[in-house]
């Protein structure tokens, strides 16, 4: 073929590619080894010194138009498909935009919350442990031996002999002790808990509480009354006060139970409270010695305090819920009336 019939040729059909791929084999075509440009070469073998140099010339000059050509037509399509992309993408900030529904924060996760801050601020860790429990740590190390009649209070679910759904938090305390081997302890653990209880409108089988130890030298029951005043003014409010009323749990000695001033009347007297003004919330006690020393610790060196707070109990009384079983059911009408607590 002649070189400016090819010329032609390859102008014209480079102008009509459409894309890097037709491009390509445009290259190939006329610039690869076996190309048609490269087959031009060929035809020197039989021409003069002298005509080979303007013939080698001619075709070196096609060379390079071709080159260009498709260089120029691969920065175009390059161009072109980001050109393309961009408009395919393109955001339309005019578009009406779609609702969604925004989660609020489960009431007793935000109590969680409130409590773990009140503690952490006075310098308490939070602890964890299973729900999976083994009746050692749930009763025995808590003073309760197998047959005590105070295993009574807690109608539990056993898995077998051995393991059970724990019934409360305490066994948290037992675990911390035997980890800290004697040292000074000041954690809270909140978790869920089990107990054979019928459902209704205050009991729950499946329920939570918070669990809080604190252990050192000389630490007295007026200790534990200053952290349970602290946590009930900023949980119930700041107009509340709390008594101490003597009691009985089988891991403390002695025992008390805290009462906090009416959430309805202030403590005037009111259907809620029964006319007494006051509103039981939580368990408590100076650790019983027994409790100590199967946890390794000397009573003589080391005392403290533990309580347990029922979670739904406190939640109930702040926000004025009837029926524990509102938490459970997942009615987004009861939900949605809780925003997180700033
Ligand atoms: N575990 C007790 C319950 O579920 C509550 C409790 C009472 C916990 C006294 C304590 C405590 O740590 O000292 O009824």
């Amino acid at each position: 073929m002649e070189i400016l019939e090819l010329k032609e040729e390859a102008i014209n059909s480079i102008n009509s590619v459409n894309s890097l791929v037709e491009l390509n084999n445009a290259r190939t075509k006329y610039l690869s080894k076996k190309g048609l440009v490269s087959s031009l070469m060929a035809n020197m073998r039989n021409l003069s010194i002298e005509e080979k140099k303007t013939y080698g010339a001619q075709v070196n000059e096609l060379k390079n138009t071709i080159e260009a050509l498709i260089k120029e037509k691969e920065e175009y399509l390059n161009d072109l498909k980001v050109k393309e992309q961009l408009e395919k993408e393109a955001i339309d900030v005019t578009m009406p935009s779609y609702s969604f529904n925004e989660g609020t924060m489960h009431p007793l996760s935000m109590v969680i919350k409130e409590l773990e801050d009140i503690f952490l601020g006075l310098g308490y860790e939070v602890a964890t442990g299973p729900e999976l429990e083994c009746d050692e740590y749930c009763f025995e190390k808590l003073n309760l031996p197998k047959g005590h009649p105070a295993r009574d209070m807690q109608d539990t679910f056993y898995l077998d002999a051995e393991m059970l759904l724990r019934s409360q938090t305490s066994p948290v305390q037992v675990r911390e002790m035997l980890k800290e081997k004697g040292k000074p302890i000041a954690i809270i653990c909140p978790g869920k808990t089990y107990r054979r209880d019928q459902d209704d409108a205050t009991h729950s089988h499946q329920f939570m509480q918070c669990e809080g130890l604190v252990l050192g030298k000389d630490i007295t029951l007026a200790d534990l009354k200053g952290a349970l005043l602290v946590m009930a003014k900023n949980i119930l409010g700041e107009d509340k006060k709390i008594r101490l009323r003597p009691s009985y749990f089988p891991f403390t000695e002695p025992s008390v139970e805290v009462d906090v001033s009416c959430v309805k009347c202030g403590g005037k007297g009111c259907s809620m409270c029964k006319n007494s003004g006051w509103i039981e919330i939580l368990g408590a006690g100076m650790v019983n010695n027994n409790v100590l020393r199967m946890c390794g610790y000397d009573p003589e060196e080391i005392q403290g305090f533990a309580f347990g707070v029922g979670i739904e109990r406190i939640t109930m009384l702040k926000y004025g819920i009837e029926d524990i079983r509102n938490f459970y059911m997942n009615d987004l009408r009861f939900l949605k009336q809780f925003k997180e607590a700033k």
